[in-house]
């Protein structure tokens, strides 16, 4: 069974708007697996590392100014649904209605939440973000006490 980690980090603009919640249960509803949660103020440097590669961008300074945000890193076990996909659609496309930001952005600067675009960068982000012991070691065996 394919098992896959991404990255997924819920932006100010939509940690201000009240849509944590709404956000974390699209991923939950899909099946993914929340295995590491933080409501967190990232400061500046820990953005300048996450955004790194766009560090020439016009737009960078404002895009790691702090401000509070919530990462949440999710888990998936099921190979047909990589974790790492189209939930977040990448900024040069725009977004339709049924994606996260379809729904819910408003322009490009507040677009609500981040999502790793690879498996590679997701595991870098997941570093980044989380230490070792804050991620669970989630198998489907720990899950079966729900239904006993
Ligand atoms: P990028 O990695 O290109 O997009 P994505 O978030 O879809 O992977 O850019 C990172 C963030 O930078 C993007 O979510 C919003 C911000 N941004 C701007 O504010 N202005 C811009 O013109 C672009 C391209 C991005």
């Amino acid at each position: 069974m394919a098992d896959e980690q991404t990255f997924i980090a819920i932006k100010p603009d939509g940690v201000q708007r009240g849509l944590v919640g709404p956000i974390i249960s699209r991923f939950e509803n899909r099946g993914f697996k929340l295995v590491a949660l933080k409501l967190t103020s990232p400061g500046q440097e820990l953005l300048e590392k996450h955004y790194a590669d766009l560090a020439t961008k016009p737009f960078f300074k404002g895009l790691v100014s702090s401000a509070p945000s919530a990462p949440w890193s999710g888990r998936v076990r099921t190979p047909s649904r990589p974790a790492v996909s189209s939930w977040v659609l990448p900024t040069p496309l725009t977004p339709p209605p049924g994606t996260i930001r379809g729904d819910y952005a408003i322009e490009v600067g507040r677009n609500v939440c981040h999502g790793s675009d690879s498996v590679e960068n997701a595991k870098k982000e997941i570093a980044l973000w989380f230490t070792p012991s804050e991620v669970l070691k989630w198998t489907s065996a720990q899950a079966k006490w729900v239904y006993e």
